[in-house]
């Protein structure tokens, strides 16, 4: 269950690209807070804002005003920010180099940290994680990214958030490249990670459907706005806003059945 720490607090939160008649408020006046171990999913179509909130939660964009703070204070280290708070990002591709191996590269997450392991430590994490996501250590060996597929990429991602147990996990649209099949080992995955490491996720999706299925709380975003928020079944079932009941609209009849059971 969410406990009472706070792990993210925003207030008048706004954040604009560009000047004059050519700017974009990609993110417009938000105040919310996300608790510790809770799962809130941020769910919208296309341009309303999710990645550029999933940058502020990573401090890789810096807000135009408002304040954002992580556990009720403002983000100062990056490096100290980076050991707690880690992303998923739609494209694994774009998260791996193709000059060292597979293995090498999940490896070399441990540079983050404060104090590294011994070296046969490591080996046996990089196992323990590679395990924890269905990939027998074998199958990777000596391999590197072009060498596998867009699933087990995906896989890899989240062996590295195995590696690293951060507290915070920002998973943006971590399903959006991978097949249904994919799909579902991904969320059992996440909640597994949510299980064992007691971590809060974040979680990004234009599916609303898949946003019921894995969350405490749901956020609807529209032009920068949350425009309805709530639990899963108060968003799905009783939608009060207008741009939910549109989402609710696209989302598969296959989907659609669970909901209403
Ligand atoms: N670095 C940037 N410079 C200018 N505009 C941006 C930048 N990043 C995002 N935007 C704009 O902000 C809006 C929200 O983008 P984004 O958060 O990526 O949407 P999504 O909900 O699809 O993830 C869009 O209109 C996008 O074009
Ligand atoms: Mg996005």
């Amino acid at each position: 269950m969410p406990s009472e720490t706070t792990i993210f607090s925003a207030k008048n939160l706004t954040c604009v690209f560009g000047h004059g008649k050519k700017s974009t408020k990609a993110i417009d006046d938000l105040t919310f807070s996300i608790a510790d171990q809770e799962i809130v999913s941020l769910v919208g179509g296309s341009g309303c804002g999710k990645s550029v909130l999933a940058k502020i939660m990573l401090n890789l964009i810096k807000p135009t005003s408002g304040e954002f703070l992580y556990k009720g204070k403002p983000i100062i280290d990056q490096r100290f920010h980076w050991r707690e708070v880690q992303p998923v990002f739609q494209d694994p591709f774009s998260c791996f180099n193709f000059f060292f191996t597979i293995r090498d590269q999940l490896k070399a997450s441990f540079g983050i940290m404060k104090t590294k392991p011994s070296k046969k430590e490591m080996e046996e994490r990089v196992d323990q994680a590679l395990l924890a996501v269905n990939i027998v250590p074998s199958e990777i060996q000596g391999k590197y990214a072009f060498e596998l597929s867009g699933g087990q990429m995906q896989r890899m991602l989240l062996a590295r958030i195995f590696i690293l147990r951060p507290a915070v996990l920002i998973a943006d649209e971590p399903t959006s490249m991978v097949d249904a099949c994919v799909r579902a080992s991904i969320l059992d995955y996440l909640m597994k990670l949510k299980k064992e490491l007691s971590m809060t996720i974040v979680f990004i999706t234009h599916d609303i459907g898949l946003a019921y299925y894995v969350s405490d709380r749901i956020f609807i975003m529209h032009r920068g706005k949350i425009v309805e928020q709530g639990t899963p079944d108060d968003v799905a079932l009783k939608p009060k806003n207008e741009h939910t009941m549109k989402l609710l609209d696209d989302i598969p009849d296959i989907h659609k059945n669970w909901i209403s059971r």
